[in-house]
């Protein structure tokens, strides 16, 4: 459960959040908003990289303020990035255990939850190929493979289906709706693909300007007249 309280952020004049409230509790959820309407600075504020000037944040009761990026990722909240970090010079088992290394309990531990998130996102025959050499869904595989080693309790994708084919958004969506129970984490996914909004979050929280514009079951936010006139044209 991801708690939102009053939280605001202030860069010089520009507001990206201002005064959000709202609770994650689904399983999936979802965080859709035109663009600049604040949605990577929210995943920005629950994973420490940006203070706010008010407000607060708590992962299952747990309040994270003042803990580090780092302190967060032990407390079981995990992210991806918008622009993926998969390091061209190692192999894709290789740009796993490079978090591995960090989080999880031990050597054996390591290997056994390499084996099982290269499994999950269906690379494990890719295994020793080179990041370069990965194309742009098996890159998306191997950032969210990384979100699921040190038994994650939260994991936050700022536009995992950016740019993905048709059956490529198709596994994604596969994949994404057995996070919660293979893995027993909570997932906040970010898209623009209203589709795959639909048909994996159970809540979905809408904003615009940094305001929240919708929050609750995702049909019936998608079909709010409001969230589809701050959408209009794009979807
Ligand atoms: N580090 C920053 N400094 C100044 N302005 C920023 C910074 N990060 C984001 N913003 C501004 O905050 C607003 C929200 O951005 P962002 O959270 O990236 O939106 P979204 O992910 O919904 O597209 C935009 O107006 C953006 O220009
Ligand atoms: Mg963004």
């Amino acid at each position: 459960m991801i708690k939102i309280e009053s939280l605001t952020v202030q860069f010089g004049g520009v507001r990206p959040l201002d005064a959000l409230e709202g609770e994650f509790t689904a399983p999936i959820c979802g965080l859709i908003g035109p663009n600049g309407a604040g949605k990577t600075t929210l995943l920005n504020v629950l994973s420490g990289f940006v203070t706010p000037v008010k407000g607060s944040v708590a992962l299952n009761d747990i309040a994270l303020r003042g803990l580090s990026p780092t302190r967060r990722v032990a407390a079981g909240l995990r992210r991806t990035f918008q622009q993926e970090l998969v390091v061209d010079e190692l192999t894709a088992r290789e740009n796993i255990q490079a978090i591995a290394d960090h989080i999880s309990a031990s050597r054996q531990d390591a290997r056994d939850e390499i084996a099982r998130a290269l499994g999950f996102v269906e690379l494990t025959g890719r295994a020793d190929v080179l990041g370069r050499q990965l194309n742009l869904y098996e890159r998306r595989m191997i950032e969210i493979a990384k979100t699921l080693i040190g038994r994650p309790k939260a994991i936050l994708l700022d536009e995992p289906g950016a740019g993905l084919n048709e059956s490529e958004t198709d596994r994604l969506r596969r994949l994404l709706m057995q996070i919660p129970e293979r893995f027993g984490a909570q997932l906040v996914l970010i898209d623009h693909d209203a589709d795959l909004i639909a048909s994996v979050c159970i809540e979905t929280m809408v904003l615009d300007f940094g305001k929240l514009l919708a929050f609750g079951p995702t049909r019936s936010v998608l079909d709010d007249p409001v969230v589809r006139r701050a959408y209009l044209g794009t979807m």
